[in-house]
């Protein structure tokens, strides 16, 4: 019997619905052609339109209903007209707290035919991990306000380290290392100015790192963190980071690797209890939204990862072949990447390279 998945289409807003849209036809063509397994899809039509129809993102019970599926692939949230924080906290963050997704993997590399803005940096050179604790840290949505208005206002971001929620994600890292071929992790901190958590950070690092004598570790303070990225992307491989520090590298990371229109994320929940979610790291673009010239590879990239998590790493392999023969042609490139290619011709061309033999 065909294996079936379970997978909820979350297409968002802006950009996020153009690049869903393109992501959905490029699985149905690969699904239909490789035998073995299908996809079944929902759509949910949870985002800003929603909100100004009904005042809410996504139904109060949205991430029970998450639950019925095997994965979740979502778009992008914001729109120009509604806070960002509204829209943030309103689905994904919505999404990702109740279903302990606390672990968010964050490939980085240079695909074929994509010139990285380094001079001399080339495929190859910069081929990184970086793991997002996704469930904590300064995201915690601790704090608040008081005195609104008033000369004594005061508003506290307060960030939480626990335990339990360091020591996951620590495995969680060094096991990533472990699985690559150079086995090499970095730790990344705060904890000369940080000297609370991220201290606890630190001596959580080294001490789940005993159990991984084949790893080998180092750690650096975020901000020279930045000048190694940038200066020396080959001493890198897999990245482990707070909720804040990772979500501000792997911008860093992916404009390194050429654009953030490329850079997939998935959102995992590594005990499988919950579905797990993919999506690109970039948001919803206001300033590209409607035009038809969204980077898609992203959500390509992302898709990809899904099939992995889903245990399909054959249909992930051959759908990373299709989307590296593509971004191999630069006339095949969209305008963040210096080209003049739409969204729609990227799709095509990936389906086309999907048909081809391997
Ligand atoms: P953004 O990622 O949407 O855009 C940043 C820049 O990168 C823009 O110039 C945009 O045109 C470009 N860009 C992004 N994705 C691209 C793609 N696939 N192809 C070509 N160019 C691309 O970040 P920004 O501008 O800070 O935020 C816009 C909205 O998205 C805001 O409402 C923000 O809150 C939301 N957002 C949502 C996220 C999510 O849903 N996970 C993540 C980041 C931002
Ligand atoms: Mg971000």
């Amino acid at each position: 019997m065909t294996k079936t998945y379970r997978i909820a289409a979350i297409p968002g807003d802006g950009i996020g619905v153009e690049v869903i849209g393109a992501g959905l036809a490029v699985l149905e063509v690969l699904t239909g052609n490789s035998g073995g397994f299908r996809l079944e899809v929902t759509r949910f039509d949870w985002g800003s339109e929603r909100y100004r129809r009904i005042g809410s993102l996504m139904p109060a019970d949205g991430a029970a209903q998450l639950l019925a599926f095997d994965a979740i692939l979502f778009g992008a949230v914001g729109a120009p007209d509604l806070p960002d924080h509204l829209t943030l906290w309103g689905l994904r963050l919505a999404i990702c707290q109740p279903l302990d997704q606390y672990a968010n993997v964050r490939p980085t590399r240079i695909l074929p035919g994509i010139r990285s803005p380094l001079a001399r940096v080339g495929p190859g050179d910069l081929d990184w991990v970086i793991v997002r604790e996704n469930s904590e840290g300064e995201y915690a949505g601790h704090g608040g306000r008081s005195h609104r208005g008033k000369p004594q206002e005061v508003a506290t971001e307060v960030a939480i380290f626990t335990r339990a929620g360091v020591t996951r994600i620590m495995r969680f890292a060094f096991e990533l290392a472990r699985s690559r071929p150079r086995k090499r992790l970095t730790v990344v901190t705060k904890s000369n100015a940080q000297r609370h958590g991220l201290l606890l950070w630190d001596e959580i690092a080294a001490e789940v790192a005993q159990g991984f004598p084949d790893v080998s570790w180092d750690k650096m303070l975020v901000d020279a963190m930045t000048v190694r990225m940038t200066l020396h992307p080959q001493s890198l491989d897999t990245i482990v980071a707070t909720n804040l520090h990772a979500d501000i590298l792997s911008d860093l990371a992916a404009a390194l690797a050429g654009s953030i229109g490329i850079a997939p994320t998935a959102n995992l929940n590594p005990d499988g209890s919950t579905p797990s979610m993919f999506e690109p790291i970039h948001g919803s673009a206001h300033d590209i939204a409607g035009k038809g010239i969204a980077n898609p590879v992203a959500t390509f990239w992302t898709a990809a990862m899904m099939l992995e998590h889903l245990g399909e790493p054959a249909a992930a392999a051959r759908l990373m072949r299709a989307i590296e023969r593509v971004t191999a042609d630069p006339t095949l490139h969209t305008p963040d990447l210096g080209g003049a290619a739409s969204t729609r011709r990227v799709k095509e061309a990936v389906i086309a390279a999907l048909t081809l033999a391997d």
